[in-house]
C-alpha cells in the first residue's frame, strides 16, 4: 500500500460515509470492523509508517493521526445518534399505559378443604345423599350425652375439648361432626342418607400434622336392613372417588360409643394402608334416644378428617401449608367452579 495524503483521504472518506451509512447499531458494530479496528486500513496504514523513509515519518504520521481522531469521532457521534434513536423505539414500542385501569381485586381461590368438601357432597348427593350441617358451638348434650359418650369418657377433659365459659352454659365448640347425625336423626324419620361436612375443634398445638381447628366428614344411614356390608361398599366407593379407581379400604375393630360394633377405617394407597378414620353399625342407644324403632331400623356412620385426606390426595407435608391460608396456595388448586 502506498502512503500518500491522497490515498489517507480516500481511506478516511470511505470510513465515514460508511459510518453515517449505518442505520442501526448492528450496521455500527459491522462498520467499526472493517473501518475503525486493528485490521482497518487506517490501522494497517498506521502500521505501514515503519517502512516510511525516516523524513517522512513524523508529517506522514500526522496526517494519518488527524485521520484517525476524524474516524473515530464520526464513529463515535453516529453511535451517539443511533443509541440515541433506539432508545426512544424502545420507549415508544415498550410504553406502558399507565392510565388504564388495573386489577385492584386479584381474583381469590377457593380454599382447597372447601373445594374438596364440595367434591365430597357431589359425590354422596349423586348416590341420593342430602347434606347436613350443623352449628360448630354445640350443646355438650349433643356433642357428648346424646352419642352415649359418658361423663368420665377422656374425650371430654379440659385437654380435648374446648369449653365455652361460663361452664354452665353446657356448649362447647364441637369435637367432631357427629352431633349433627344427632340432630338430623331428631328431625327426621327414616331413611335417612345424610353427609356433614363441617369445622370442628380439639386443643392440639398446630404442627405439621395437627391443627387444633379442623374438618371432618360424617356420613350417616339409617334405613331397613342396613348392615355392615353396606357401610364397607360405601367406605370402598367413596376411597376410590377420592384417591382413584381400584383404591379399596380396610376396617380394623375399635370402639366408639355412639356405634356398635365399631371400626377404624384405613384405605390403601401407593402400597401402604393409611388411618383414614371411624365408622361403625349406629348404636342402638343413640338410635332409640332419636326415637327411631329399632326393630325396623339399623344405621351406620362413619367419620373422617378432611386435612389428612387432602394431605395424602396432594402429597402436602406440612398442615401450616392448610391453616396459613396464602392464597397462592389454594391457586394451585384451581378456582374450585363446579
Ligand atoms: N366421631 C368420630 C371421631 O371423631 C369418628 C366416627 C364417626 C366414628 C362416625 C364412628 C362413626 O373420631
Amino acid at each position: 500500500m502506498s502512503l500518500d495524503n491522497a490515498e489517507i483521504e480516500k481511506i478516511k472518506s470511505e470510513a465515514i460515509s460508511a459510518i453515517s451509512a449505518a442505520k442501526s447499531l448492528d450496521d455500527l458494530r459491522e462498520v467499526k470492523i472493517s473501518h475503525v479496528g486493528d485490521r482497518s486500513p487506517i490501522a494497517r496504514a498506521n502500521q505501514g509508517l515503519g517502512q516510511l523513509p525516516v523524513e517522512e515519518r513524523a508529517s506522514m504520521g500526522k496526517v494519518i493521526g488527524t485521520a484517525r481522531a476524524n474516524i473515530n469521532q464520526a464513529f463515535d457521534d453516529r453511535e451517539k445518534v443511533l443509541t440515541a434513536e433506539r432508545d426512544s423505539t424502545v420507549l415508544i414500542e415498550e410504553r406502558v399505559d399507565v392510565t388504564l385501569p388495573t386489577n385492584r381485586n386479584p381474583r381469590g381461590a377457593l380454599h382447597p378443604l372447601t373445594i374438596l368438601s364440595n367434591e365430597i357432597s357431589d359425590l354422596f348427593v349423586g348416590m341420593g345423599y342430602t347434606v347436613q350441617e350443623g352449628p360448630e358451638m354445640e350443646s355438650s348434650w349433643l356433642n357428648f350425652d346424646a352419642l352415649n359418650i359418658p361423663a368420665d369418657h377422656p374425650a371430654r377433659t379440659m385437654q380435648d375439648t374446648f369449653f365455652i365459659e361460663p361452664l354452665s352454659s353446657g356448649l362447647v365448640m364441637r369435637t367432631h361432626t357427629s352431633p349433627v347425625q344427632i340432630r338430623t336423626m331428631l328431625e327426621n324419620e327414616p331413611p335417612i342418607y345424610v353427609i356433614c361436612p363441617g369445622r370442628t375443634y380439639r386443643a392440639d398445638e398446630l404442627d405439621a400434622t395437627h391443627t387444633p381447628v379442623f374438618n371432618q366428614v360424617e356420613g350417616l344411614v339409617v334405613d331397613k336392613g342396613i348392615t355392615m356390608a353396606h357401610l364397607k361398599g360405601t367406605l370402598d366407593h367413596f376411597a376410590a372417588k377420592m384417591f382413584g379407581p381400584g383404591v379399596t379400604t380396610r376396617i380394623r375393630p375399635s370402639f366408639f360409643p355412639f356405634t356398635e360394633p365399631s371400626a377404624e377405617v384405613d384405605f390403601f394407597y401407593n402400597g401402604r394402608w393409611i388411618e383414614w378414620g371411624g365408622c361403625g353399625m349406629v348404636n342402638r342407644k343413640v338410635l332409640e334416644a332419636c326415637g327411631i324403632d329399632t326393630d325396623v331400623y339399623t344405621g351406620f356412620a362413619f367419620g373422617m378428617g378432611l386435612e389428612r385426606t387432602l394431605m395424602v390426595k396432594h402429597g402436602i407435608n406440612d398442615m401450616h401449608d392448610i391453616v396459613e391460608g396464602d392464597v397462592r396456595f389454594s391457586r394451585q388448586f384451581g378456582t374450585g367452579a363446579r
